[in-house]
């Protein structure tokens, strides 16, 4: 898979791609991932990609001519076709489905916005998908970009070390419910100790008590993502 990462600010990258599973699945070549200055492609010396939007108001708008041509650059520097993805506090909510589709396409292009957002011709012609990671406004989309990077490349396969870990995370599999408790050595620290049932070896058992733990958690925490409770958005993409 192929990660392209459109951005004004490019040095906030290498940080994050440079440490742990990211790493490892870049430089085993399970991903590549490349970050481009959206200032490469401004048009005065200047290097000017925004400007005050039209009707007043405040802040900047990102400009439509340096986005749409470095995306019609970046779609040219390789074979697939690129799904377009733009970063936006009023994009549909981000989630665990979203990220399993997003991981079987083999290229992607991440849009980050900064200001007061993108001209609105940047969408009408991109046509992108626009995805939210939540209802709050970040200074930009790069952190929300990086959240996505990080939902969507856990899910190549190879990149877990044993790939049905992410099948039994929260919000994955058929269930899509919260993940039960874990425990792990010791046995027993100031008073609290681990469920007998996880130390029996009755693997039926244990499954047992991992769906009932998962079921009444979802219920309590997050009855939403139970099966006819939906209280999240309707409209979203399938
Ligand atoms: N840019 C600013 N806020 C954002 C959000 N919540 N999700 C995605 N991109 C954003």
């Amino acid at each position: 898979m192929r990660i392209d990462v459109l951005t004004l600010f490019p040095a906030m990258f290498p940080g994050y791609l440079g440490q742990s599973l990211l790493c490892k699945a870049i430089e085993q070549g399970l991903v590549d991932v490349q970050v481009h200055d959206l200032r490469t492609w401004a048009r005065d010396k200047r290097q000017t990609v925004d400007d005050r939007p039209f009707g007043g108001g405040p802040g900047m708008v990102l400009k439509v001519e340096p986005v749409v041509e470095s995306v019609e650059a970046i779609r040219v520097m390789a074979d697939d076709p690129v799904h377009v993805v733009l970063l936006t506090p009023q994009g549909h909510r981000f989630d665990q489905a979203t990220a399993e589709r997003l991981a079987s396409q083999s290229r992607v292009l991440l849009l980050c916005g900064r200001y007061e957002g993108f001209d609105q011709r940047i969408i009408d012609l991109l046509q992108p998908e626009e995805l939210s990671i939540g209802d709050y406004v970040l200074n930009g989309g790069e952190v929300a970009a990086m959240v996505v990077i990080d939902a969507v490349v856990r899910l190549i396969p190879g990149v877990l070390g044993d790939d049905r870990s992410c099948h039994e995370d929260s919000f994955s599999g058929e269930s899509r419910r919260l993940e039960h408790e874990q425990y792990t050595r010791p046995r027993e620290y100031r008073g609290l100790n681990v469920p007998e049932v996880l130390l029996s070896g009755d693997h039926g058992k244990i499954a047992d008590w991992r769906e009932q733990r998962s079921d009444q958690k979802t219920r309590e925490r997050r009855a939403d993502l139970l099966p006819g409770q939906s209280c999240e958005p309707t409209d979203r993409i399938p």
